[in-house]
């Protein structure tokens, strides 16, 4: 595909390919230790999404389902016809995408700390007026307030893993920070996708997660029976920074379905 960016990332691991995709506006480093432990039964894959990490950050608006579009493009460079997508957050939104979009390079999808629902409208505008300040006054006028709510209540913020997230989000770039703005403002309502058994979908949650809230994937869960929901105790929006083992756990248990 023509408009799509050559992604940085890291690999590790043989097996079934399993791509880790991290939130907003964060960098693959955020699955360092999933990583580390998964890659002994995974082929696994982190990108930085376009606008993040070490990934060109061109101007413009950035759809999810063009930041899908770079993923299925480092996909091909790596000779993978199909993968299990794992998206943190708005990782989730673009795995949604993708499985909208080329159901056929999702073997698997696992949300975490993510879920299926667009933006309600004064959510939406918040999000392209904080895009508009981002390109006016740069990434930390839009991102500095964030850090509290990515980690559960009562969190210390001066803490090393609060510390390591800070700067990474003051590193993304600011088209970065205003392109995926605008883009999660768009992105349309993907319930109706996780209804269909296959490909295989499970989600996992923070107990007190302060942005997406563990009730409405509870009663997403109740109506959709065949999506499993493993909630990860005393952890925020973060749990793959905030309870690693237990994360890397329910991940291992999710990703069992495809180990060979
Ligand atoms: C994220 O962590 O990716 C964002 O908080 C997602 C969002 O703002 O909806």
């Amino acid at each position: 595909m023509s408009d799509t960016v050559l992604l940085h990332y890291e690999e590790q691991g043989t097996g079934q390919p399993v791509v880790l995709l991290h939130g907003y506006p964060l960098d693959h480093t955020i699955w360092r230790a999933q990583m580390a432990a998964l890659s002994d039964s995974f082929r696994v894959i982190a990108p930085d999404l376009r606008g993040h990490g070490q990934s060109p950050a061109p101007a413009g608006e950035y759809p999810m389902e063009t930041l899908a579009a770079d993923v299925s493009a480092l996909l091909d460079r790596l000779g993978i016809a199909q993968a299990v997508w794992v998206g943190h957050s708005m990782g989730g939104y673009v795995a949604l995408a993708a499985l909208r979009t080329m159901p056929e390079r999702v073997a698997g999808l696992v949300l975490c700390a993510s879920h299926p629902f667009a933006d309600p409208p004064d959510k939406a505008q918040a999000r392209r007026d904080n895009a508009r300040r981002a390109l006016a006054e740069g990434t930390a006028a839009v991102v500095s307030g964030m850090l509290a709510s990515l980690f559960k209540p009562g969190t210390n913020l001066e803490s090393i893993p609060a510390h390591r997230v800070r700067t990474i989000m003051l590193s993304t770039p600011v088209q970065g920070v205003a392109g995926v703005l605008s883009g999660m403002a768009a992105r349309p309502d993907s319930v109706d996708l996780l209804r269909a058994p296959v490909p295989p979908k499970a989600l996992i949650a923070g107990r007190d997660d302060q942005i997406i809230r563990l009730t409405e994937l509870q009663a997403l869960t109740a109506q959709i029976p065949h999506l499993s929901l493993r909630v990860i105790d005393d952890a925020g929006h973060l749990p793959m920074i905030e309870q690693p083992d237990a994360t890397t756990a329910a991940l291992r248990d999710v990703l069992s379905y495809w180990k060979r």
